[in-house]
């Protein structure tokens, strides 16, 4: 295709991109901060919880650091939801990576690997997480040789998800449909739909982790529970070993007012602000032409600039969640269409999407991204024109294009994403 074609395309995409994402009359802005509660001011009136006062406890077990009596291990990675959420603000991104492997079988499928622990006495089967850390030598977990797929991925941005949450699945469903169009056939994100633990399963489109692994932020908060700090809870009531175990499950605690700890977790992440622009920088000449030239070269395709939220009183999460007036109707900027795509960087990893999403990732939210140095998946990409350069698959049409700047073009579009 020669590139004035695709940049037709391009530019019919982007109408279409409006169009898709339709901004509704009632819509506004979502407001935007690093970790400040979304309404200061409202102290549980409308019911929906997000009152300053439950803001800081809800931040407060988010932030704490657990011990072996609160139900850390047997295997974990960090003490701590904030170990890993806390750049430039509790809640943000981190540097951590964690580990996962697996295998392929004969027929080229992903299979999850099984991981001897205590000198091969026992073994933590059907887990592609491997935990770095463990309350005993003898729970310590080390991949064998045969797990020969292994990737990291880096600790993701939380704030601003309660927003993402309260996208309706259809408004990621049809960003996925417009797509073929808006890039002559060569990008087609792939909707996803995964259970949520607290409807019993019941499917909804997946949008959070770097697999879109998960629709919902209590079955995140319940996932990450067990999986990172080993501390069952009501939907994970298993610990992956009994090696060196001393409490009994569920070891998420029951506060007075019924909550648990995964119950807190959520509702903080609900209750964070959008994470925000730098306006000094955006209302430079440079960062602006730098915005047009994202738009125009296709980059918005993928990281789609802006998403309006259901309105307030959807019901989603199958049921077991509805839209509160601080999430509803709220334009949003996340740079992402919260789809997986493959470009080009796929980890070989399967988790909820099945085989075909093996070297698929979702597109990585911009907003933030100033806040981070260690880029992509693995963080192993240190410099934005380095990221650029490292998509392919799906993406390389629009990568030509960037290739096609003249360097002061492409200094004007890094010039715009330090401003996310
Ligand atoms: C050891 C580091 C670590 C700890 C501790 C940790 N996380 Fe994470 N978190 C990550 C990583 C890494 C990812 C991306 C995982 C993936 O998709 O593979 C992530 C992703 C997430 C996401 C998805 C965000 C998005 O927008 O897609 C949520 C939500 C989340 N974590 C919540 C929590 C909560 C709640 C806790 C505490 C119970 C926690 N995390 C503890 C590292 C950590
Ligand atoms: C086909 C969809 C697609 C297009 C088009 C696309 N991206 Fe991406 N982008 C992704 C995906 C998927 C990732 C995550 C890849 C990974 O981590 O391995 C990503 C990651 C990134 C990152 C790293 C973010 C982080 O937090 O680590 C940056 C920066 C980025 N893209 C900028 C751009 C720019 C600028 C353009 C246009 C020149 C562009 N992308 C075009 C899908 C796309």
């Amino acid at each position: 295709m020669t590139r004035r074609k695709l940049s037709l395309i391009l530019c019919i995409a982007g109408m279409a991109v409006l169009a898709v994402v339709g901004i509704a009359q009632t819509a506004t802005n979502a407001p935007a901060a690093f970790a400040t509660p979304l309404d200061n001011a409202q102290t549980g009136a409308v019911g929906n919880g997000f009152s300053a006062a439950t803001f800081t406890a809800d931040m407060g077990a988010f932030m704490n650091e657990e011990d072996i009596p609160q139900g850390i291990g047997p295997t974990f990675n960090a003490r701590g939801c904030v170990d890993c959420h806390m750049q430039p603000n509790v809640g943000g991104s981190a540097q951590v990576t964690e580990l996962r492997v697996g295998h392929l079988d004969g027929a080229g499928n992903f299979v999850n690997p099984t991981i001897p622990i205590n000198d091969g006495a026992n073994s933590i089967p059907n887990r592609s997480l491997v935990n770095d850390r463990s309350i005993c030598p003898q729970a310590a977990e080390r991949v064998p040789g045969a797990e020969n797929v292994r990737a990291t991925r880096s600790s993701l941005n939380v704030l601003g998800d309660g927003f993402v949450e309260a996208i309706d699945s259809n408004t990621l469903n049809n960003i996925a449909n417009a797509q073929p169009g808006q890039s002559g056939g060569a990008i087609a994100g792939q909707f996803i739909q995964v259970p949520v633990a607290e409807a019993g399963g019941t499917v909804r489109g997946g949008r959070f982790g770097w697999k879109n692994q998960q629709a919902s932020l209590l079955s995140f908060a319940s996932d990450a529970y067990i999986n990172e700090m080993g501390v069952t809870n009501r939907f994970a009531p298993t610990d992956f070993t009994t090696v060196c175990k001393t409490t009994t499950d569920p070891e998420d605690e029951t506060g007075p007012d019924g909550l648990n700890d995964i119950d807190r977790f959520a509702r903080f992440m609900r209750a964070t602000q959008a994470p925000p622009q730098d306006t000094a920088l955006a209302a430079t000449a440079d960062a602006q032409t730098g915005a047009n030239l994202f738009n125009s070269i296709g980059c918005n395709i993928c990281h789609v600039t802006s998403i309006t939220t259901a309105p307030a009183g959807t019901v989603i999460n199958g049921g077991a969640f509805t839209v509160p007036a601080a999430l509803g109707s709220k334009v949003i900027h996340p740079f992402s269409d919260f789809l997986l795509h493959n470009v080009g960087t796929g980890d070989g990893i399967v988790q909820n999407g099945g085989q075909a999403t093996a070297n698929k990732l979702r597109t990585a939210p911009l907003w933030g991204l100033r806040t981070r140095d260690r880029l992509m998946h693995d963080n192993a990409t240190f410099t934005r024109n380095e990221a650029i350069l490292r998509h392919g698959g799906e993406a390389t049409g629009v990568i030509n294009n960037y290739q096609a700047l003249s360097t002061t073009q492409k200094n004007q579009l890094i010039t715009f994403l330090q401003t996310l």
